[in-house]
C-alpha cells in the first residue's frame, strides 16, 4: 500500500478540466492548492481552493507551490502551437518537476490519445503530441508514483456513456466526459492498483466503475526504468535521437 495523499496541487486548475479536477479533490477530503496565474479571477471559478500564483515559464513561485504536497495533478496546457507545446505542456512539467528538487509525491498527468501514434498526425498537432509523449517521459523517470491518462476527445459521449474503457494500445479512438476524465485523475491519486500505468480512456455506454481498484487492476505497469509506457509501440524515438534540452533535462530529472 503506498501512503494515501491528503494534499493535491492543481497544475492547469483554471481550465475546463482543472476546475473539474479541483472539485472532485474537494469531495474526495484533499486539501486542494490550485496553481494559478490570475489569484482575481481564479478565486471565482475555485471556490475552496488554496490559490497560488505561479506561471509555468517562471520557476519563481513553482518551489512554493509545490512544498509539501503529497500529490500533483497536471492537466495543463497552452494554445496548441508547437511553440507553446514545447514551453508549457512539456516546460511546465519539466518546471514542476525541477521544484520538487528530487521529492516524490503522487502524480497524475492529463496528456491525449495519440501521444504514441507517431507520424500519425501532421504539423502542429504531430508536434503537439510529441511534447505530450515527452512530458510523459520526465514523469517517468522522475522516480514519483505516478498514473498517465490519456483522455480520449472531452465530451464526445452520449448521455448512457458511463462504462469507463481503459486502454494500453492507443490505437483507439472515442469521447471521455469531462467530469469522469476529472474523476479518475483524483480516483487514480487514491488508488493503489492505478501505481506506475499509462492508459487510454473512453467512455462508452454502461454502467459507472463501482470498484476503482478493480477498475485500474487489469492494466499492466509501465516497466520500471522505461521511458515509454507499456504496450507503447518500438517506433518511439530512442532518448538519443530526442532534442539535447530534452536529454539534459531527463538526465537532470532522473531519480537516482
Ligand atoms: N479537447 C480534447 O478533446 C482533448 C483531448 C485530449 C487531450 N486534450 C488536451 O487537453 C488540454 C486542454 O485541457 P483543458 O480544456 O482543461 O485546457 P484549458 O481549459 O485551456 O486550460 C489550460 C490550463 O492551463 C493553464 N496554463 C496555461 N499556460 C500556463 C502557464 N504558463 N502557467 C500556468 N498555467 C498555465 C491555464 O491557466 P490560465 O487560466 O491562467 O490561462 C489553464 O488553467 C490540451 O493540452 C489538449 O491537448 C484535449
Amino acid at each position: 500500500m503506498t501512503d494515501q495523499p491528503s494534499s493535491v496541487l492543481v497544475v492547469g486548475a483554471t481550465g475546463s478540466i482543472g476546475r473539474r479536477v479541483v472539485a472532485a479533490a474537494l469531495l474526495h477530503g484533499l486539501d486542494v492548492r490550485a496553481l494559478v496565474r490570475d489569484p482575481a479571477r481564479a478565486e471565482r471559478v475555485l471556490p475552496g481552493a488554496d490559490l497560488v500564483w505561479g506561471d509555468l515559464e517562471e520557476t519563481t513561485g513553482l518551489a512554493t507551490a509545490v512544498r509539501g504536497v503529497d500529490a500533483i495533478v497536471f492537466t495543463h496546457g497552452g494554445n496548441g502551437s508547437p511553440d507553446q507545446a514545447r514551453r508549457i505542456d512539456y516546460g511546465g512539467v519539466a518546471n514542476v518537476l525541477a521544484a520538487l528538487d528530487g521529492r516524490t509525491p503522487r502524480v497524475a498527468l492529463m496528456t491525449s490519445i495519440g501521444v504514441s501514434r507517431r507520424g500519425a498526425y501532421s504539423g502542429s498537432t504531430g508536434q503537439l503530441l510529441d511534447w505530450k509523449r515527452r512530458s510523459e517521459r520526465l514523469v517517468r523517470a522522475s522516480g514519483a508514483p505516478y498514473t498517465i491518462v490519456r483522455p480520449g476527445w472531452f465530451d464526445n459521449v452520449g448521455p448512457r456513456d458511463e462504462r469507463l474503457v481503459l486502454e494500453q494500445t492507443d490505437t483507439g479512438n472515442g469521447g471521455i466526459g469531462r467530469d469522469q476524465l476529472a474523476a479518475v485523475l483524483v480516483r487514480s491519486l487514491l488508488t493503489d492498483s492505478a501505481v506506475d500505468k499509462t492508459f487510454e480512456l473512453f467512455a462508452e455506454p454502461g454502467a459507472a466503475p463501482a470498484d476503482w481498484e478493480e477498475l485500474f487492476a487489469p492494466l499492466t505497469p509501465d516497466g520500471g526504468g522505461e521511458l515509454n509506457a507499456a504496450g507503447d509501440p518500438d517506433s518511439l524515438p530512442p532518448l538519443e535521437e530526442e532534442p539535447d534540452a530534452v536529454r539534459e533535462d531527463i538526465t537532470r530529472l532522473t531519480k537516482r
